[in-house]
């Protein structure tokens, strides 16, 4: 199914093209969780999902426990201007959970873009979307009674992505991570997921965790902006996939330019046979990839 939420840096445009390489596994792992694109294309029987932002994993743990509640809510609230600023008022002084959780749903699919940032006092700032009006549909409550089925099946944890996977173990776990770009804050300014930034040693720490966990044979794949630092970070047991894409997140629609993002996987993979033409990678993973003939000898080059 398809993420009820929006979320900047969201993965479904991503799923069309890697859906077919997707490992066999047991438990699926996603500790950048945001809109969980893949969580729900996947629909694992048994996953551990985690975020560092609280009010993202208060709602999927109220959407899990409490959707009829929630859906009650968001069917009484209209979809226009005074009401949207209203309801971001009463979302930043919320104290009942299940409330806050409906209140979120509400601003995500109605603020521009579907973006979440707070400023210095923790208090969600984002406008208005241009497409708000009185009729704007912000809700489905059919997929979010699907959604809320699938969550039973997964753990929620607000937490640091280390603290995720630590109970990890399996060589049947998958795990995906999808961080923040920090290289492409620099270049549009959305530097915000949470009023704390990730920053160049978190994504030293991941690289340092997504080797760990791949030699100790779990299946990982970690998405990033295809940055030569980035791409240093990950020299050695990793394959590399460079793929093209639309950025979306600059609000003038001039300024949205195509990006390269970057795959990194601990299993090859093919993306050749996928997309229209104009989407390929721009290298294919054979070319791209580095192989320790030690790390996996199933793989070739
Ligand atoms: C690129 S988004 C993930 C998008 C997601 N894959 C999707 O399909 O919507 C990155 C997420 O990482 C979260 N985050 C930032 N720093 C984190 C950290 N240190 N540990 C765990 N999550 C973090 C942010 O709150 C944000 O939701």
């Amino acid at each position: 199914m398809n993420p009820f939420l929006k979320w900047a840096g969201g993965k479904r445009w991503l799923i069309p093209r890697i859906r077919n390489n997707i490992p066999t596994f047991s438990t699926y792992y996603e500790p950048f969780l945001g809109s969980g694109a893949l969580f729900f294309l996947l629909e694992p029987k048994a996953a551990i999902l985690a975020d560092m932002n609280p009010d993202l994993i208060n709602c999927y743990r109220q959407v899990k426990n409490n959707c009829p509640s929630i859906i009650k809510i968001l069917k009484r609230i209209k979809g226009d201007k005074d009401t949207y600023y209203l309801i971001r008022e009463k979302f930043n002084t919320e104290r009942d959970r299940i409330k806050k959780a409906a209140y979120f749903i509400y601003i995500n699919k109605t603020c521009w873009n579907g973006l979440y940032r707070v400023n210095k006092s923790g208090k969600f700032n984002v406008p208005i979307g241009r497409s708000s009006s009185e009729n704007s549909r912000v809700f489905d409550a059919d997929q979010l009674l699907k959604a809320s089925r699938l969550l039973k099946r997964a753990k929620l944890k607000c937490c640091d992505f280390e603290e995720a996977v630590k109970d990890s173990r399996r060589r049947t776990d998958f795990i995906y991570f999808d961080p923040p770009y920090i290289t492409t804050h620099i270049n549009n300014g959305f530097a915000e997921y949470n009023s704390v930034l990730f920053q160049h040693s978190d994504e030293l720490r991941l690289a340092k965790l997504a080797e760990k966990l791949a030699r100790r044979g779990a299946k990982v794949m970690v998405s990033n902006a295809a940055h030569p630092l980035i791409k240093q970070q990950y020299d050695g047991v990793f394959f590399k996939t460079e793929i093209e894409r639309p950025s979306l997140i600059a609000g003038d629609p001039n300024k949205r330019s195509r990006f390269t993002e970057l795959l990194v996987t601990s299993f090859p993979i093919n993306l050749e046979s996928q997309g229209s033409a104009g989407n390929r990678p721009k290298h294919s993973s054979a070319r791209e990839s580095q192989y320790r003939p030690s790390f996996n000898p199933k793989c070739k080059r």
